[in-house]
C-alpha cells in the first residue's frame, strides 16, 4: 500500500475544497439506456489525499431552470433569497413521504390529503417523481417559508474514487451514472449526477472532500490475489485498484468481474480493461453484458460458471470485493458465493455461511454498495 495518508487534508465537509474539471467523457453510446461520464478533477495544490476504495462526497448544486420551474408555479418567481436556498441549500428532486405530510397542510386539493394517508398509494406516486412533479399535479401557493418548510436539507453526493493517486497525484477521476428518466412528458434528472453531466464547466467550483473508506482496501500484501466484482458504476473503485497495483508494481493476481447492459451501448472503461487483460496484468476478465442475448446474464452467473477457479483462488487466499447496486446485486452476489462455496467445498449452508463470516472477519470479502 502506498504510504499516503487520507488524515492530512484539512478539507472537509464543513471546509469543502473548490476543485475544477479537468476532463469529461462520456463513457456510453447515445443507445445505451443510462448515460454513464468519466469525470476528472483537478485537486491542484489542496494536498488533498487519496486511497484506492475512498470516496469523493461533493456539494451539490441545484439545476437553475428547475429552480425556476418550482419558483413560477408556486407564484415566487421574484423571491431571490428562496432562490438561491432552493439552488444550494434543499433536496428538490427526491420526494419523501415527509413533503406531502408538510405539504398537504398548505394544499386543500382532497385528493393530495388522500395520498398523503395512504403510505401505499403514496409509494406508487412517489415511483417518477421529482418535487416540481407534485407541485403541479397538486398546485398551491405556498409562502416561501412554507415551502422550505417541506424541504429537506440538501445532502452531499458520493462518488467511488475511479483513479488512484499513484498514477495522477493532483487529479481524481469519477464514473457517474446519470439519473435520468421522463416524467409525464419532462425529463428529470438527479441533481449530482445531472450537474456532473450536463452543467459542470471548467469554470465551474466543485465543492469536495475526501471520504476514507477503511472497510474498502486493497491487501496489505501486494501479492494477494483478489477478485472484483463491480457491474455497472460498480467498476469505478477498481479502475483505482488496477491503477495502483500497477503503477506500483504489485505483483498479486487480479480477477475483474464486470458487467453492464449491452457491449456495444455500455463496456465501462472497455478499452483500459481489454489492455490490461491482454497484458496480463488482469489475470481474469470476466464480462457480463446483461441484455446482449434473450435469457439475462449477470455477474453472479458468469461466477458460478467459473466456481471451481473462483474457489481455488479463495483457498490460495483471494481477497474478494463487490461495488454497485445494494438493493438486487449484492444480495444476489452473496448468495452466489454461498452456493459457490456449498457445491465447491462440499458444505452445508450454515458452513458455506460462517466461510463467508470468517472471510469479512479476515477482511477478505469487503463490499462497497449504495
Ligand atoms: C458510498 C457511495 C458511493 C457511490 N459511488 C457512486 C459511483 O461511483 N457512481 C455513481 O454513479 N453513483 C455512486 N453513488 C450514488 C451517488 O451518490 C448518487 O446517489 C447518485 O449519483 C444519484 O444522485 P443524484 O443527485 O444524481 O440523484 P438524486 O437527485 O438524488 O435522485 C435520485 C433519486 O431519483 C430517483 N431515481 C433514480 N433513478 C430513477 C429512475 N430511473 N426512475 C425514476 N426515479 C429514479 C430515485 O428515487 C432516487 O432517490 C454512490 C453512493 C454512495 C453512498
Ligand atoms: N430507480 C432507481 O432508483 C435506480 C435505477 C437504477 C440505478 N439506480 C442506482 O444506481 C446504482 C448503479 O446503477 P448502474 O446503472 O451503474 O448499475 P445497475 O443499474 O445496477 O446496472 C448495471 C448492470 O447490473 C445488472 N443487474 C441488474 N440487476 C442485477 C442483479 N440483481 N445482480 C447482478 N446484476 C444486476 C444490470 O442488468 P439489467 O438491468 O439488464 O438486469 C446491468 O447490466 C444502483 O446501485 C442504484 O443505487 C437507481
Amino acid at each position: 500500500m502506498s504510504a499516503v495518508s487520507t488524515n492530512s487534508s484539512h478539507w472537509n465537509r464543513d471546509h469543502p475544497f473548490a476543485a475544477r474539471l479537468l476532463h469529461k467523457r462520456v463513457l456510453t453510446s447515445p443507445q445505451a439506456v443510462k448515460q454513464v461520464v468519466h469525470v476528472e478533477l483537478d485537486l491542484g495544490d489542496s494536498g488533498l489525499q487519496y486511497l484506492p476504495g475512498d470516496t469523493v462526497a461533493l456539494r451539490v448544486e441545484n439545476d437553475p431552470v428547475l429552480v425556476r420551474e418550482i419558483l413560477e408555479l408556486c407564484g415566487l418567481a421574484d423571491d431571490h433569497v428562496l432562490k438561491q436556498a432552493l439552488l444550494r441549500d434543499h433536496e428538490i428532486t427526491q420526494v419523501h413521504p415527509g413533503f406531502f405530510k408538510h405539504y398537504a397542510a398548505f394544499c386543500a386539493d382532497p385528493a393530495l390529503q388522500q395520498l398523503a394517508n395512504d403510505s401505499k398509494q403514496l409509494r406508487l406516486y412517489m415511483e417518477h417523481k421529482q418535487i416540481v412533479d407534485v407541485l403541479r399535479d397538486f398546485p398551491a401557493q405556498p409562502s416561501a417559508d412554507q415551502l422550505r418548510s417541506c424541504l429537506r436539507r440538501l445532502q452531499e453526493r458520493q462518488y467511488s474514487i475511479a483513479s488512484s493517486q499513484t498514477q495522477s497525484p493532483t487529479a481524481v477521476a469519477l464514473t457517474v451514472g446519470v439519473v435520468q428518466f421522463d416524467s409525464h412528458g419532462h425529463v428529470r434528472q438527479g441533481a449530482a449526477s445531472g450537474f456532473l453531466a450536463d452543467r459542470v464547466t471548467p469554470a465551474t467550483p466543485l465543492l469536495i472532500h475526501i471520504v476514507s473508506n477503511a472497510n474498502f482496501r486493497l491487501p496489505a500484501d501486494a501479492s494477494t490475489p483478489i477478485i472484483m466484482i463491480g457491474p455497472g458504476t460498480g467498476i469505478a473503485p477498481f479502475r483505482a485498484f488496477l491503477q495502483h497495483r500497477q503503477c506500483s508494481g504489485m505483483p498479486g493476481r487480479n480477477w475483474l468481474f464486470a458487467g453492464n447492459r449491452r457491449r456495444a451501448d455500455d463496456f465501462l472503461y472497455g478499452d483500459e480493461l481489454l489492455a490490461w487483460q491482454k497484458n496480463g496484468f488482469l489475470t481474469r476478465l470476466d464480462v457480463a453484458f446483461s441484455r446482449d442475448q434473450i435469457d439475462k446474464i449477470h455477474v453472479q452467473h458468469l461466477l458460478l460458471q467459473q466456481a471451481p477457479l473462483v474457489y481455488q483462488w479463495l483457498q490460495e487466499g483471494a481477497y474478494v470485493y463487490v461495488c454497485g447496486d445494494a438493493r438486487h446485486m449484492a444480495e444476489d452476489v452473496q448468495k452466489a458465493l454461498l452456493l459457490l462455496l456449498e457445491q465447491q467445498g462440499g458444505l452445508g449452508p450454515e458452513a458455506a455461511r460462517q466461510y463467508l463470516v470468517s472471510l469479512r472477519q479476515q477482511q477478505r470479502y469487503q463490499r462497497d454498495v449504495y
